[in-house]
């Protein structure tokens, strides 16, 4: 019977590790291969590739219809690795329920409002931050997809 408990106790926590920042997202374990080399090479050049998992399926499709209007840049591609690039991130995508509704900015997301609530406006306009989609300002391991709390340090 103790042991029944134990292994229901280990089934419920399963979720919860599943939660943890650093496994969710982490790119780390995103199978290597073409695709993984063209996203990190096309969609890390302007800023950090950002993990796939921090937006759902819905917003990556319509964010990668229209690269040639991408916040103000031109990060158009060959319709080949656009194709490639969409199957990719839509393969990883996180799930609507988790990260929210359709907006295409990461840091527009229910999700990414509630996780940053603490933070004073002041904060994000340092100059060591300039921009809330710098992730790595204060992720130490952002590129890899660990979000987790040991991995964060605000700079001045
Ligand atoms: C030519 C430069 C350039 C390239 C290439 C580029 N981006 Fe961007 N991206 C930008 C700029 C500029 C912003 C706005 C950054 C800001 O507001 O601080 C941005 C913002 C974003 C955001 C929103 C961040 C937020 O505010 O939450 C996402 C998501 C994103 N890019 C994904 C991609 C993906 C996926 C690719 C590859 C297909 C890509 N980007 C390629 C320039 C680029
Ligand atoms: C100004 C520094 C800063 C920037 C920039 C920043 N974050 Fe955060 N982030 C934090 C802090 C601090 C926390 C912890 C909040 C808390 O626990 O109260 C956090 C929490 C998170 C969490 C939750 C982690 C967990 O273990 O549950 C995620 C996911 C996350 N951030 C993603 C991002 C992404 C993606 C970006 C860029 C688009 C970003 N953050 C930009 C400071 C920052």
């Amino acid at each position: 019977m103790k042991t029944l408990l134990l292994i229901l106790a280990a089934l419920l926590a399963l979720p919860v590790l599943a939660d943890d920042g650093d496994h969710y997202y982490s790119t780390s374990n995103l199978h290597p291969d073409r695709r993984l080399d063209l996203w990190q090479k096309e969609c890390g050049s302007c800023h950090m590739a950002y993990p796939p998992g921090l937006l759902p399926a819905a917003a990556w499709r319509k964010m990668m219809s229209r690269l040639d209007k991408h916040f103000g840049a031109d990060a158009s591609l060959s319709a080949n690795e656009q194709g490639e690039l969409t199957d990719f991130l839509v393969k990883h995508a996180g799930s609507a329920r988790r990260v929210g509704s359709e907006v295409i900015r990461i840091t527009e997301t229910p999700h990414f409002v509630k996780e940053h609530r603490k933070i004073a406006e002041s904060v994000w306009e340092r100059a060591s931050i300039k921009s809330a989609a710098n992730c790595q300002a204060c992720h130490l391991r952002a590129a890899e997809g660990d979000f987790s709390e040991r991995q964060i340090r605000i700079p001045r």
